[in-house]
């Protein structure tokens, strides 16, 4: 089923598919990780793509909808290159996320909510990512960075249009535009995001090559 039900997407994404598949003694349980994959197949998660995972899972279509509706996560539109992930939660908020917010927006020239016309960016304000510790924290394609001033801010947003990385990584953004972090990771992160995607090798969304 899986061959027929995916045969428009990539070789790689096929046999991400098959192994998330045969990690669960369910299919259902696998409807998680295939929605992040068809994301990544598609950009986004299409009408269609829900009901290839409806398919792949013995689920209905509505009930895939119904997960992928569910986490903000899963984007149901085109979303950019680079997906910033602002928190205006209240640690943030207390510690100048709204002046980062704006600086953001500013330099990208792209509203919160949406994405610039070049497909480069999309800029969201975000509830609380865990990081009050290093507030104001942002998030680029779910790749922390904390205690990001403004102008610090929008340099993150120049490099990200001048350098355009393929893989961004956490620790080298905190490096380079970073201040305060919650706490010390202690061990180096050494894999990045490649898309805006939650970074997962088996997603195939990490600087790793998954299963
Ligand atoms: S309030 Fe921003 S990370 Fe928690």
């Amino acid at each position: 089923m899986t061959a027929d039900t995916l045969a428009g997407w990539s070789a790689a994404n096929r046999r991400r598919a098959e192994a998330m598949l045969a990690a669960y003694p369910d299919r259902r349980s696998a409807v998680m990780p295939l929605l992040y994959l068809a994301a990544m197949e598609h950009g986004h998660i299409t009408e269609d793509a829900m009901r290839e995972v409806a398919a792949l899972t013995g689920m209905t279509p509505a009930q895939v909808q119904s997960v992928a509706s569910f986490y903000t996560m899963y984007k149901r539109d085109g979303v950019g290159r680079y997906l910033i992930s602002v928190c205006t939660s209240i640690s943030c908020f207390l510690l100048g996320s709204d002046a980062l917010l704006a600086a953001v927006e500013e330099e990208t020239g792209t509203a919160g909510g949406e994405s610039s016309d070049d497909g480069l960016f999309s800029v969201e304000h975000v509830e609380c990512i865990g990081a009050c510790g290093g507030a104001p924290a942002l998030q680029v394609n779910y790749e922390l960075v904390e205690g990001v001033a403004p102008d610090k801010g929008a340099a993150l947003c120049r490099w990200l249009r001048d350098a355009g990385p393929e893989i961004v990584l956490s620790d080298e953004m905190q490096q380079l535009f970073g201040g305060r972090r919650s706490f010390d990771w202690a061990i180096r992160e050494h894999e990045g995001a490649v898309a805006p995607v939650p970074a997962f090798a088996p997603y195939g969304s990490s600087g790793e090559e998954g299963a």
